[in-house]
């Protein structure tokens, strides 16, 4: 990948998104990670610079604030940066069945989710076709391809992000920029904790039991790690995937039943 390529990574300080940042950084790419945690995006930031070298400075933003996303994107471009690869992530919606849901968690999720990929996405387009390059990858969930037990307001959130991103593929492929969907099975970070936490209140089973019970979900009889997921994603940033767009890959293991 080429030495000069700048990736905004978000939600990059733990998970698949800190994965992504490690690996991508590892490929020569300047990381701008973004967080809500001022500590813990510079204590990301360290690490990565112990083993790749300087990297920028981190955005500090909170997707939840979809403003204050505005204000700190509208801010970084200003100062005259460009990015040529956006990886759109964050925390998941809190889980529960759909029918306890109240309206509020629908839009708080579709803030977090679909309008700050946007706000992101609309910053960075003037400079991605200015470099005739671009790549943005949004991290979303396999429940695009079948809804997730017990995850309702995620399951909906997430349809509504992938025809957005396929809206956005087929305006921008013209200019070189690719918009293109991961979609995580079930993968060891604090997300999937938080998820296995409820269960194991519920159930009496241990965090590690109810991990081994997920991986018997996919036919790998295994969950994922997140550098599995990352090694997806730098794929898709990367020179080589120049003519995949408007994809959902899922990286499940074969965990979804359909095609
Ligand atoms: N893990 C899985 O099994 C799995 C499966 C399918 C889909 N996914 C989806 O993949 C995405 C990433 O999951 P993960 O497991 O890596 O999650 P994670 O371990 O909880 O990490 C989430 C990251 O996003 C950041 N973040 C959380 N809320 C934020 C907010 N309001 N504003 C800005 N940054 C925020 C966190 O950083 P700070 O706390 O420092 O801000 C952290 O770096 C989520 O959408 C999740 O639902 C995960």
């Amino acid at each position: 990948m080429n030495q000069q390529k700048v990736a905004i990574v978000c939600g990059s300080t733990q998970g698949i998104g800190k994965a992504i940042a490690h690996q991508l950084a590892s490929e020569g790419v300047q990381v701008v990670l973004v967080g809500r945690n001022q500590e813990r995006l510079q204590a990301t930031r360290h690490a990565l610079e112990v083993v790749f070298g300087p990297q920028p400075q981190p955005i500090q933003a909170d997707f939840s604030k979809p403003n204050e996303v505005k204000s700190a994107i509208t801010a970084w471009v200003a100062q005259g940066n460009i990015a040529h690869i956006l990886i759109n992530n964050s925390g998941g919606p809190k889980s529960g069945p759909i029918v306890d849901a109240a309206p509020e968690e629908f839009l708080a999720a579709f803030n977090q989710h679909l309008i700050c990929n946007h706000i992101m996405t609309q910053a960075l387009i003037p400079g991605m076709k200015a470099a005739g390059f671009g790549r943005i990858i949004n991290i979303i969930s396999t429940s695009v391809k079948q809804p997730l037990a017990n995850l309702g307001v995620s399951n909906t959130i997430r349809g509504a992000v992938a025809n957005w991103s396929k809206t956005m593929a087929n305006e921008l492929g013209q200019f070189g920029i690719t918009v293109n969907n991961v979609l995580p099975g079930a993968t060891h970070t604090g997300r999937l904790e938080e998820i296995a936490g409820v269960r194991a209140q519920k159930t009496g089973e241990t965090i590690e039991e109810i991990f081994t019970d997920m991986g018997k979900e996919s036919p790998m009889k295994r969950i994922a790690q997140p550098e599995e997921v990352a090694a997806a994603v730098t794929f898709l940033a990367s020179e080589k995937a120049s003519y995949i767009n408007g994809i959902n890959l899922p990286v499940d293991g074969g965990r979804t039943k359909s095609l």
